[in-house]
């Protein structure tokens, strides 16, 4: 299939939709200027050894590097804006009201740009929380950065994200897999499907019988099938494009 007929059969399948699921991961945050993990040279799992920062051990070991790590993300992602693709996942939100942003980012950059309904799988950066206590704050000023103590317990503080080998927040995979069973089309954004569970969702959309549409500049590794459509792109291009092709509007703004 040529990318054109792709675009098209993209555009149509969108147009005739009346649920749509939009699963999204780091690429699509990568042209506002926020590191992807594993897909360039600058890629996040590339600078830094993921076992010292993601996983909860490594996070108490490496202390206070990983706070201030962390802290520096948080800070990066308050200080860049939502890009083109983000503003046409909201234009597909517009046009069909049954749509959910399932989103492995914890930059909130869709929410930023305006997505109402967004399932955040790996948590956010918009507040830390106590790791004995669990209580939640927002995040303190990069400039006079505290150190990493709660102050009602004296315990560790941690970022609200979710570390490797802990649990994602309660309901979200269950939320999510509801969705993905009963949509028409699920469009998976920029991620490289490598991190489990969420990489069962687009499985259980073709599984149900929905068309999938993987938006990626690269797409090796990517599920392959009769009812999943292949565009290769940056998805600030390729989502205005779908949008414009399925409503006539221009979806990047
Ligand atoms: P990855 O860094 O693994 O993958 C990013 C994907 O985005 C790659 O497939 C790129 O080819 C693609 N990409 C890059 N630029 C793009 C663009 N402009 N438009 C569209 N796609 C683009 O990021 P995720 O799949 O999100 O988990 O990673 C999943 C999880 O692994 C993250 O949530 C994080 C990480 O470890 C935790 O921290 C728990």
């Amino acid at each position: 299939m040529s990318s054109d007929d792709a675009l098209a059969r993209a555009a149509s399948k969108l147009r005739d939709a009346g649920r749509v699921v939009v699963f999204t991961g780091a690429g699509v945050s990568a042209e506002s200027g926020v590191p992807t993990f594993r897909s360039a040279a600058n890629s996040l799992w590339r600078q830094v050894d993921v076992a010292n920062f993601a996983y909860p051990a490594g996070y108490r070991r490496n202390q206070p590097a990983a706070w201030r790590w962390y802290a520096e993300r948080a800070a990066k992602a308050r200080e860049v804006a939502p890009n083109a693709g983000h503003h046409a996942i909201v234009a597909i939100e517009e046009h069909v009201p049954a749509s959910l942003v399932v989103t492995q980012n914890i930059d909130s950059l869709h929410q930023r740009a305006g997505s109402r309904r967004v399932l955040e799988l790996h948590g956010n950066l918009r507040e830390v929380r106590c790791f004995e206590c669990g209580g939640r704050s927002p995040w303190p000023d990069l400039a006079s950065l505290p150190e990493p103590v709660c102050r009602e317990c004296g315990g560790l503080l941690r970022p609200d994200v979710v570390m490797f080998e802990e649990e994602l927040p309660a309901g979200a995979m269950d939320e999510a897999r509801e969705w993905a069973t009963s949509c028409d089309v699920l469009l998976s954004v920029g991620t490289s499907n490598e991190v489990w569970p969420a990489t069962e969702i687009p499985r259980y959309a073709s599984r149900s019988g929905a068309t999938v549409v993987i938006v990626n500049p690269d797409l090796e590794g990517q599920p392959i099938g009769r009812s999943i459509v292949h565009l290769a792109g940056k998805s600030g291009d390729v989502l205005p494009e779908i949008v414009r092709r399925a409503w006539g509007v221009d979806g990047g703004l």
